[in-house]
């Protein structure tokens, strides 16, 4: 079967690595893919948004499945398009991926169906904002509704750093249009872990847990990111946890989800905190985590293809997943500037080298990010550049290697974390 992937980060190219494997994948095409996954199929410059240029792409390669990386081309309907024209989509449609699209309707959705989550209010007017932070004196986390590239999200210890987000983010609009509603919520405390699964719109099977760093600098220090680092298994995703994640979160949603008659199939990313009185919800993400699927993959030893295509066909409750037992972590290099300037801004076109000799470290994969061809050259060509996972019998030991990689890699102003899975 022929098989269009769309996206190009680095989540992708651990995705495109795992589909090759397959033995059900004839070709691979990739839209718009990146350097690292040209030697994987075929890489095609059609943008993840350009929803008429895919179902175009699709229909001339034949396609027997498509499997959507990114949240954008999922809120923009891409799943629904495809579905159009009778090609199966691996993602859920336009309005079931507003589970992470709109954070204003996920948030409804966990209260009228009491999933466990951070108390929290919604407003669209800058007043009736202004108004409810004023009048509270505790830590806020002040949120845009809509996509903000993961961004979106304003941690506040004081009232008047509360006061500051919600006028950046309806007022100044630093994150457009996804500000046009905010979702205030108190501030929870606690270890953040993410569990991700497999939706067939009747069940959902669990993965092995995952954890990442979203902050820029050691020790959880500097602004957010899209992710820094990450590792699976999670250790303190306990069974007793995981089960009642699946009781008091996963079943619940689905329910609420058949309810609305949304039909979801593909993944329910759910980003926990452990707290005191229990694990709590604190966002769902409607695909694939960022960089929790590069260990992920790693470990993953059943058929992607065969677990997307039963997702499709609704048939997961004849599956299993299998893991391999080996930890797995992973390291991501960003460029320059990442983190503390707005995406656009890191510097980009700075020669990349040692790649070959980091990829011989044993166990070690290197997942492109934002790379790009230059004259025949590998150059940085956006914020995270790349993912440097690798699989160990220990996670010291996957650890080990995955830096030992990363100290291979050079280009200029590159920053990474240097205690990922430093326990
Ligand atoms: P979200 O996109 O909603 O997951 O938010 C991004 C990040 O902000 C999360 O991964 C958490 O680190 C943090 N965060 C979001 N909501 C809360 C909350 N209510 N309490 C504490 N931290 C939060
Ligand atoms: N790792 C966070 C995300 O994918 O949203």
């Amino acid at each position: 079967m022929n098989i269009l992937l769309v996206g190009s980060g680095a989540r992708e190219h651990a995705l495109a690595w795992k589909i090759k494997q397959s033995p059900r994948c004839d070709r691979l095409i990739m839209a718009p893919g990146n350097p690292g996954m040209a030697d994987l199929g075929d890489v095609v410059p059609v943008p993840a948004t350009d929803i008429a240029g895919l179902i175009h792409l699709a229909k001339q390669q034949r396609v027997g499945l498509a499997f959507v990386g990114p949240e954008d081309p999922l809120a923009m309907g891409l799943v629904d398009a495809l579905n159009e024209q009778q090609i199966p989509a691996f993602g859920p449609t336009k309005e079931g991926a507003r589970l992470e699209a709109d954070k204003a309707f996920s948030k409804k959705l966990m209260r009228e169906t009491c999933i466990p989550t951070a108390e929290g209010r919604t407003f669209t007017t800058l007043r009736s904002a202004m108004a409810f932070v004023e009048s509270r004196t505790e830590p806020l986390v002040v949120k845009a509704s809509g996509l903000a590239r993961g961004k979106g999200v304003i941690m506040c210890d004081d009232p008047v750093e509360a006061i500051d987000a919600v006028r950046n983010i309806m007022e100044k609009k630093i994150f457009g249009d996804a500000g046009n509603t905010v979702v205030i919520e108190e501030r929870l405390v606690g270890h953040e872990v993410s569990l991700l699964a497999f939706v067939d719109g009747n069940s959902a099977y669990i993965m092995e847990g995952a954890q990442d760093y979203k902050r820029i600098g050691d020790g959880d220090a500097g602004p957010n990111t899209g992710g820094m680092g990450s590792f699976s298994p999670a250790p303190r995703l306990t069974d007793e946890i995981i089960n009642k994640v699946q009781a008091e979160i996963l079943v619940p949603l689905l329910d609420a989800l058949r309810r609305q008659e949304i039909d979801y199939r593909g993944i329910v990313y759910t980003g926990l905190m452990l707290t005191p009185g229990g694990p709590k919800a604190l966002e769902f993400n409607c695909r694939f985590g960022d960089p929790e699927t590069q260990p992920l993959m790693l470990r993953f030893n059943s058929d992607l293809i065969e677990i997307a295509m039963a997702c499709v066909e609704r048939r997961l409750d004849a599956c299993t997943l299998n893991w391999k037992p080996q930890p797995a972590v992973c390291v991501v290099m960003a460029s320059e500037g990442y983190g503390w300037k707005p995406d656009d801004q890191a510097q980009k076109g700075r020669e990349i080298t040692g790649l070959a000799e980091a990829a011989r470290v044993p166990g070690v994969q290197i997942f492109h990010g934002g790379t790009a061809l230059r004259d025949g050259k590998l150059v940085t060509a956006g914020g995270r550049v790349l993912s440097v996972t690798a699989l160990g019998d220990a996670t010291a030991e996957a650890r080990e290697r995955a830096y030992a990689a990363v100290a291979k890699i050079h280009f200029e102003g590159a920053q990474y974390r240097h205690d990922i899975a430093a326990g």
